[in-house]
This record gives C-alpha cells, sequence and structure tokens, in this order.
C-alpha cells in the first residue's frame, strides 16, 4: 500500500479534486429520492400544494374560519381583500374574481392559522352548519371528532386548501402540473450535475491510474535494465514480463477503484445512513438485511477467497508450462513428445478448472442471494411501511425514498465487503514489483569512480576465483593471466570448463568472488561501468539480435558511421548476407533473429563488437558457427585491425584451428588453469591440449 501511496503523491492535488467531486456527486444522487418523495406526496396527494396557509379563499370561507379563533385581526392584518370583479394574478395564473377575496400579503410571514383551518375544514366534512350562535356546541363536537389527530393537522389544511382554492377560481390541475414541472426540471438539473461530475470523477481516475501505471512500469524496466546477471536468476524472465505487464495492470485497476468505488462508497453507504435516520420506525429493517449480507460474506470468505490464490499459483505454473512449450516446440516435435508435454499441460489445466468452477460456483449462488436480500429488503419496507402509512406516520413518498436510501446503503455495504476481498489479491502484485523495484544490485559503481587512460593497456588477471550466486562449488579458481595489447589471448577446454564465465567477468558482468581483475593497472571494479563498458566490444556466445534491420543491429544505438559498419562487416565476413539481401543494410531482422542462420547471426553479432573502436574484444565462441575458411578470412582480417589498432583480442574456441596462431593459449579444465602458452610448447607440454589437438587435426596440419 505503501507503494502505491508514494506513486500517487505526485497528484495529491487531482485526488483531492476526485473526493470533492465524489462527494458532490453522492450528494446529487441522493438528492434525488427526496424529490421524488416530493413529487409524490405534495404533487400528488396534495395537488402540488405545499402551503399550509391558504395564499387566497372567498371572504365567505375567510368568515367561516375565522369563527374559529378569537384572535380575528392578526390573521386579517396579513391578507389584503380584493373586491369581486378585481383581477389578480396567483401563481402564474391571472383570474378576475366572483366575489370578495382575500389574498395573503407576504407568503414569507404566514399567519398562524392552522388550527382555525382545521375546524372549519372538519365542519364543513361533517356538513355542520357554521354560525356565530352554534359556535360554542360546535367546538365541543369537532373536539371530539379530532382527538388524536394532532399530527394530521397539517395534511388536512393542506387539503382544505385544494377547496378553498378552488372556491376563489384558481385551477388545481395547473397548480398541480407547475409543482411537478418545477420539481421535475429541479430533479433533471441534480441528475445533470450528478452525471457531469460522475464522468470528469472517473476521467481523472481512470487518467492518476494510467499515469501512476505508466511511471512504475518505466521504474520497473529501468530496475532490470540496471540488473546484473546474479539479479536476474533471481526473477525468472517470463516472471518479469508478467510482472511489467500482468502485475501493473491489476495495480492500475486498484488504483482506479481506490479513487472510485474505495472513496463513493463510504461516502455514499454514511450519507445514505444519515437520510435513513430521519425514519426511526422502519430503518431497523436495513440492519436485518446487513446481517444477512454479512453471513453471506462469511461463508464467501471461508470458501471462495483461500481459492484465489490457488489460482494465482496454478496461472503462474500453466504460463510457466506455455512459455516452455513454446521456447521448446521445436524440439519436443523432434523428439515426438507431444504426449508428455500435453499430460504436464492437461493435469495444471484441469486443476484450474476445478477451482475455477468451486470460485464462480460460489460467487453465483452469491448473486441470487444478493438479489433476494435486495428484493426481500424492498418488499419488507413497503409492508412495514404502509402499517406507517396507514397510521399517517409516514407518507408514500417517503416511504419510496426510504426504500431507495436503503438500497444505496445495501449496496455501498457491498462494495465496502467486496473491497476487502479484492485489495489483498491486487495487494500480491504490489509485492510483486515491490520486489522488484526493491531488489539491490550486487554490481554498483564505487562512489568515486577512478578513470581509465585513453591507450591500450595491460588486462590482468590476479588468481581470481568466481563462484555464481547461489552455487555450492567455484566455477573458477585461481585463475591468473595477462593479455597485452596488441595480443590475442584464446582460452580452450572442455564444454562447462568455466570459458564463457571467464569472459563474462571482463565487462563485470558478474564480480569475482576473490582475486581481482584490471586493466591498465586499476581494478575494474574502480571503474565506472559505463567507461569499462565503451572499451570493450563483446560479442556473445549465443548471439542475440533485436528485431529492426540489420544496421540498427549493428550500430545499436551508438552512433556508429556507416564507414564503419562496413568496416566491420567486412571483417566479420558478413559481406555477402548484405548482397544477399535486396534491402542490403536495411534488411529487416525479425524479434529474436529467427529469419537469418545461426553462422549469419554470429556474424553480424561479430560485427557489432567491431564497429566501434574498442580497446579489448571479446568473442566467445563466436567462430564456431563459421566453417574453416570463412573462419580462417575472418581471423586474418582481425589481425589485421589489431595490428594497426594494437587492441587485446580474448577469444574463446573450440577448434584448434581457430587459435593455433593465438599469441596466448591457456587452457582450462574445471574452472583451473591447466596450461598456458603458444600452440607448440602446448602440445609439448599440456596433456589436455594434445589430447584436443590431436581429435580434431591430423599429424600434417599439427605440425
Ligand atoms: N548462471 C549460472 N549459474 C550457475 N552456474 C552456472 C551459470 N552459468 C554457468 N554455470 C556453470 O558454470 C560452469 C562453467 O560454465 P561456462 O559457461 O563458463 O562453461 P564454458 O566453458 O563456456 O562451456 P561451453 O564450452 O559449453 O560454452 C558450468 O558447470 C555451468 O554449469
Ligand atoms: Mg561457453
Amino acid at each position: 500500500m505503501k507503494l502505491i501511496f508514494r506513486y500517487l503523491k505526485p497528484y495529491i492535488l487531482t485526488v483531492l479534486a476526485i473526493v470533492v467531486l465524489t462527494f458532490v456527486q453522492v450528494q446529487s444522487e441522493l438528492l434525488l429520492p427526496d424529490y421524488m418523495s416530493g413529487i409524490v406526496t405534495n404533487g400528488i396527494q396534495y395537488g402540488g400544494i405545499e402551503e399550509e396557509t391558504p395564499v387566497a379563499l372567498t371572504k365567505k370561507d375567510m368568515d367561516n374560519i375565522l369563527i374559529f379563533t378569537e384572535d380575528d385581526n392578526t390573521i386579517l392584518s396579513q391578507y389584503e381583500l380584493h373586491k369581486a370583479n378585481e383581477t389578480a394574478i396567483i401563481d402564474d395564473q391571472k383570474i378576475v374574481f366572483n366575489e370578495d377575496v382575500y389574498l395573503l400579503k407576504d407568503k414569507s410571514e404566514i399567519a398562524e392559522m392552522r388550527d382555525p383551518l382545521v375546524y372549519s375544514y372538519m365542519a364543513k366534512q361533517n356538513g355542520l352548519a357554521v354560525s356565530e350562535e352554534n359556535k360554542a356546541e360546535l367546538i365541543s363536537q369537532l373536539n371530539d371528532k379530532l382527538k388524536g389527530l394532532e399530527d394530521n393537522y397539517g395534511s388536512m389544511a393542506r387539503i382544505y386548501n385544494k377547496s378553498l382554492y378552488d372556491n376563489v377560481g384558481l385551477s388545481i390541475t395547473t397548480i398541480q402540473n407547475n409543482y411537478i414541472l418545477s420539481s421535475g426540471l429541479k430533479m433533471l438539473g441534480i441528475a445533470a450535475i450528478g452525471v457531469l461530475v460522475q464522468f470528469i470523477s472517473t476521467y481523472l481516475a481512470t487518467k492518476t491510474a494510467a499515469k501512476v501505471a505508466a511511471k512504475m512500469r518505466k521504474d520497473v524496466f529501468e530496475k532490470v535494465e540496471s540488473f546484473s546477471s546474479s539479479e536476474f536468476s533471481r526473477f525468472s524472465t517470463s516472471s518479469l514480463i508478467t510482472r511489467t505487464g500482468n502485475d501493473i495492470t491489476k495495480i492500475q485497476q486498484l488504483i482506479q477503484m481506490m479513487l472510485r468505488m474505495m472513496l463513493m462508497s463510504p461516502i455514499m453507504g454514511i450519507t445514505a445512513v444519515i437520510k435513513v435516520t430521519r425514519y426511526p420506525n422502519i430503518s431497523w429493517l436495513l440492519l436485518v438485511a446487513i446481517g444477512i449480507m454479512i453471513c453471506a460474506m462469511i461463508v464467501l470468505a471461508v470458501f471462495a477467497v483461500p481459492k484465489f490464490e490457488v489460482i494465482q499459483k496454478l496461472t503462474d505454473r500453466l504460463n510457466a508450462i506455455m512459455r516452455e512449450f513454446l521456447d521448446g516446440m521445436l524440439v519436443i516435435r523432434a523428439f515426438n513428445s507431444q504426449k508428455i508435454e500435453e499430460n504436464k499441460f492437461d493435469d495444471i489445466n484441469s486443476g484450474l478448472k476445478k477451482t475455477d468452477l468451486f470460485v464462480s460456483s460460489v460467487m453465483n449462488i452469491m448473486i441470487p442471494v444478493m438479489t433476494l436480500v435486495m428484493n426481500g429488503l424492498t418488499v419488507s419496507i413497503t409492508w412495514f411501511a404502509s402499517k406507517q402509512i396507514d397510521i399517517d406516520a409516514m407518507t408514500i413518498g417517503e416511504m419510496m425514498a426510504f426504500s431507495q436510501y436503503a438500497i444505496h446503503v445495501v449496496m455501498s455495504f457491498m462494495f465496502v465487503t467486496g473491497m476487502f476481498f479484492m485489495v489483498p489479491r491486487s495487494l500480491v502484485s504490489v509485492r510483486r514489483i515491490k520486489e522488484v523495484l526493491d531488489t539491490k544490485n550486487t554490481i554498483n559503481d564505487v562512489a568515486e569512480p577512478k578513470v581509465l587512460p585513453e591507450e591500450n593497456g595491460v588486462l590482468s588477471f590476479e588468481h581470481v576465483s568466481f563462484r555464481y550466486p547461489g552455487a555450492e562449488e567455484s566455477v573458477l579458481e585461481d585463475v591468473s593471466f595477462t593479455a597485452d595489447p596488441g595480443q590475442t589471448v584464446a582460452f580452450i577446454g572442455s564444454t562447462g570448463s568455466g570459458k564463457s564465465t571467464i569472459v563474462k567477468l571482463i565487462p563485470r558482468l558478474f564480480d569475482v568472488s576473490s582475486g581481482r581483475i584490471s586493466y591498465c593497472g586499476e581494478d575494474i571494479r574502480n571503474v565506472s561501468q559505463k567507461q569499462l563498458h565503451e572499451k570493450i566490444g563483446y560479442a556473445t556466445q549465443k548471439a542475440i539480435l533485436f528485431s529492426g534491420d540489420i544496421r540498427s543491429n549493428i550500430s545499436f544505438g551508438r552512433d556508429v558511421a556507416e564507414e564503419d559498419i562496413l568496416k566491420a562487416v567486412k571483417i566479420a565476413q558478413a559481406e555477402d548476407i548484405i548482397k544477399e539481401k535486396d534491402e542490403g543494410l536495411d534488411a529487416p531482422i525479425t524479434q529474436g533473429g529467427t529469419n537469418v542462420s545461426g553462422g549469419q547471426k554470429q556474424r553480424i553479432s561479430i560485427a557489432r563488437a567491431l564497429a566501434q573502436d574498442k580497446n579489448i574484444y571479446i568473442f566467445d565462441d563466436t567462430f564456431s558457427a563459421l566453417d574453416y575458411e570463412t573462419d580462417k578470412r575472418l581471423r586474418k582480417a582481425l589481425d589485421e585491425l589489431i595490428s594497426k589498432t594494437k587492441a587485446t583480442v580474448i577469444m574463446v574456441a573450440q577448434r584448434i584451428s581457430t587459435i593455433k596462431n593465438a599469441d596466448k593459449i591457456i587452457v582450462l579444465d574445471n574452472g583451473k588453469v591447466v596450461g598456458e602458452g603458444k600452440h607448440a610448447d602446448l602440445l609439448k607440454n599440456c596433456d589436455i591440449y594434445r589430447q584436443i589437438a590431436y581429435s580434431q587435426l591430423s599429424k600434417e596440419e599439427l605440425a
């Protein structure tokens, strides 16, 4: 998690903006049920009449109402009397009065006239005649009727207003339509704001997540680039590929989810809970629903979640097998071992299928359970709320709003708990990325690297021993030799004797375990890797080409002049490859160099090593893929080159003929130097050399 926060830090302002936008979105979404409730209750039930104090009423009605109050003047002072035949505009309706009408002067200053209004309404409902004379008797009668109905005075007043307005000549339908229309427009406006805000915050979240992922991918790539071979051996290639691809994508999704759902659900849940508590009589239903869901989640946690990890592991293994299969396709075919590979694949594949099916089944049961809970909740809300509506403790609109809030609460709860399952899965990916980023490089530059001189110098191994990281035994033991400028030093020995290992130590692909390697008298560990690499032209044992063309594979990102490329091509005996192709140097090379032969690959990689003037050239067994003639011509050209530049050549070979003329031949056996000298001396003094030589050359050739 820390890693994610570290990467999110530069986007703190965007994140804050998303928080604010999410808040606005939630508020606007949760306002809608209130408006809907208003439309149902005020708009439909009360004909769009919100006010309890009538805005307009005929003088006759007013007189009937005033009978039930002692305080006529306070009420009348708020009204203005208009005579019959006068015209007025009330609520956008133009009316010519048929009789005398009172109009409320100021809507914001409302006269306290609810009680007289209700009494008058009740009298009318019950068809009781009202007059000053029977007032006392009437009031006592009405008191009986109104007992216990105090809570309903407001709605009675509003219902009465409908008939009062009717008497004035106002159209109730118009009032109702106006109310519904204005509420509807407000709802539309709020919904539009919600959608807009949601769009912006989703965009910001997506953008932030994508940016973080890109940065992370770059960091991982750069980190991997700085890895030495020993770090590489810790992570397999396919694992590094999954990490930069799959894992970072998962993190990207996690961030996006964090910035949207993880922020939104709690805000939504809490706001909805606050709204729900306005209806204390039925909010216990929500607790029941959440309780059932917690049980369901526990089932999920116990049965399905542990399997998530199993799936992840099986997928990894499936990938590994698939990769091996693809890499080794040709060999597998040649040895007819498809069946074995298929069986290996089938084992894991069917395991994966079973686990997947199990998890999916558990998850699939969850969906109907959740739907059941939701629908059950809606039904029970309707059931219990209708009882509340019956005793006028709630309106239909409120019930509808409540059930919407309740669903929001339940949904938020579901998302939050869902996150408890999802986040740990994504955190696995975070951990895998962290592992790569936190890997300490074993080969580092010293704080103040020494600078090597321009000129060629002596390369010297002094009692070098080397053990591969994690290996039990040393591969090289006490290897010492020197290579002077202009000299060719060749290594020969059986396979696995440590030849490649020796040359890998020179560009510091690995560091020696003990002893030291120096160039121009300077320990190469005290020189910057960049400078060291600039001095070395290296052709690896396994030629590696990259997708592009021949030219790009030779110049290899360096600033190499055309003539230098051609010169290198000539020495490497690669001219015929280029002549053969219509595009010449621009002939395309596919990924991994699959469209050229092994020998052609070798020569292009030799040309790459030769393209720039270097102090040391290393050829690790690069000549064995060449035929004798080409090998000979190449060596001759190389000799000419170094006799001019006085560079040092380190050459590993299998064939005696390749190294016969070397200035110094070093014979390796099992990581130890068992012979050193020229061809003729070694033939005399070194058993192993003699064995190799006799197995390869005829007596005449050896002479
Ligand atoms: N990355 C590695 N990790 C551990 N051991 C290794 C590694 N690379 C090579 N070895 C071991 O080191 C020994 C020497 O390997 P090396 O590649 O130097 O042999 P070589 O003389 O170049 O052989 P070949 O002629 O087949 O190229 C071998 O026994 C090999 O198993
Ligand atoms: Mg080798």
